[in-house]
């Protein structure tokens, strides 16, 4: 009996490339492939690239470069890249000129077609570059092989219609496009009968979705809050200039949406903010953070900042700082501003120093992490409510999971608790995680 396939995928990057990995290892186990832990005993090995996160061209060339020994020895070995930075002619002039033991470059708008092309360049043994420069009409009922036995994501829309002036996503997942709401619930509820306890609703920016005259993003949510035995509902990420007082309504009255916001704000500077194109003020910021405060008042809050846009006077950082000393952000994701080919951004004149933007990102990191810090420890004491993810990467005998509000907790537990909502009693707040104790 012929020994069946094996392929491995390396991800950067985001939730959306961690889920269309999911699909992309849903669609390989439909065609036989199984998967192999090891990517150097893999008979196909996928690289599914990011090009937002900071050096993701260096590692994504760096792996490439590590796959030439075993391309050379085995000329049957299938290497594929895919991804946000496939979406750049840059990007595919490099590989076809200094990576040529790749197989197949495609993009993030026919991903459906992967199976098709990876049988012709194995039956035909040609090179394939097909990357499309927009999407087309949705495709629906793609199999995905889940991460997670009890969560899982869900794309409810693509791309991106905001060209905030730093960012390249526009260009390489296209404009938005929501999918039909009747498909997104359809896709929960087979994935609730499946062991599904919470979902995560998946787009650049959900909270723009609109899926009919009659669905936009707070609708989807009150419906999907009807799916009976599905028990929480989150997403990502939100854009706060579109985030509505429905969308804060649908809080208060859906018991189903965990009480936590991912909320990017990328600098407290107004100034700043004008010129990324963020449609909003800090002022504006502030008063969605009164309102969302005001409704949910235990609702836990992250960001995204972006330390050293173009211009970024020493006053403009100090509003940074200003503002998160004001929000008391729960956690932030900080990035040293970098400049993506293609952008805006790139032309812009009064670029900032390295030094000044990592003196700077170093601040806003300590500002940030003690905050999280005096968050976590004021967690001591209380009863959370926790979704057991299973064993915790640094113990075997320790189990993790989420609360509602999104904080990573740790605690000694069973088996049995995997997938299961259990009560836990904080025992400790750390910077980045919880300790606790299951009731
Ligand atoms: N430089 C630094 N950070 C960036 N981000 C996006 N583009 C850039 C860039 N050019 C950050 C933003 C975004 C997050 C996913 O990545 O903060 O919210
Ligand atoms: Fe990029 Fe701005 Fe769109 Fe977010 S909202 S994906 S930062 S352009």
């Amino acid at each position: 009996m012929n020994k069946p396939k094996t392929y491995h995928i390396t991800t950067f990057g985001c939730q959306m490339n961690e889920h269309d990995s999911e699909t992309i290892a849903g669609m390989l186990s439909q065609m036989g492939f199984c998967e192999s832990p090891q990517r150097d005993e893999a008979d196909v090995v996928i690289i599914n690239t990011c090009s937002v996160r900071e050096n993701a061209d260096k590692r994504f060339f760096g792996t490439l470069g590590q796959l030439k020994k075993k391309k050379l020895a085995d000329p049957e070995f299938t290497v594929c890249v895919c991804g946000c930075m496939m979406q750049q002619q840059h990007i595919i002039d490099s590989i076809k000129t200094k990576y040529p033991w790749v197989d197949i470059i495609f993009g993030t708008h026919n991903i459906h077609q992967f199976p098709q092309l990876l049988e012709s360049v194995i039956s035909e043994k040609e090179k394939i570059v097909d990357v499309w420069e927009d999407g087309g009409e949705i495709v629906e009922g793609l199999p995905a092989k889940r991460l997670y036995k009890h969560k899982a994501f869900v794309n409810i829309m693509y791309g991106c219609n905001n060209f905030c002036t730093y960012c390249i996503v526009p260009y390489t997942r296209g404009r938005e496009r929501s999918r039909r709401p009747l498909d997104i619930i359809d896709e929960v509820k087979l994935l609730v009968a499946d062991g599904v306890r919470e979902v995560t609703l998946l787009g650049q920016n959900v909270n723009s979705y609109r899926g009919d005259e009659k669905t936009d993003f707070a609708d989807l949510i009150y419906r999907l809050n009807e799916v009976e035995g599905l028990e929480r509902i989150r997403f990502m990420t939100s854009h706060p200039k579109d985030l509505s007082d429905k969308l804060i309504q649908a809080y208060v009255d859906c018991n189903k949406l965990c009480n936590y916001i991912h909320l990017p704000v990328q600098s407290g500077s107004s100034p700043v903010l004008a010129r990324m194109n963020r449609k909003y003020t800090k002022e504006d910021y502030l008063e969605l953070i009164a309102k969302l405060r005001k409704a949910v008042p235990d609702i836990t809050i992250s960001t995204d900042i972006i330390v050293g846009f173009p211009g970024e006077t020493e006053a403009d950082f100090e509003e940074t700082l200003d503002l998160v000393g004001r929000v008391r952000y729960d956690s932030a994701f900080t990035f040293l501003y970098s400049i993506r080919k293609g952008t805006p951004a790139e032309e812009y004149e009064d670029q900032i120093p390295e030094d000044v933007k990592h003196q700077r990102f170093n601040r806003l990191v300590e500002t940030v992490n003690s905050i999280s810090a005096e968050k976590n420890a004021a967690y001591v004491g209380k009863v959370e409510k926790v979704l057991v993810e299973g064993v915790s990467k640094t113990s075997a005998q320790r189990y993790t999971g989420r609360t509602e509000g999104f904080k990573l907790i740790n605690f000694p537990g069973t088996p049995k608790l995997a997938g299961k909502i259990v009560d836990v009693k904080v025992t400790e707040g750390k910077t980045f995680s919880l300790e606790g104790e299951v009731l």
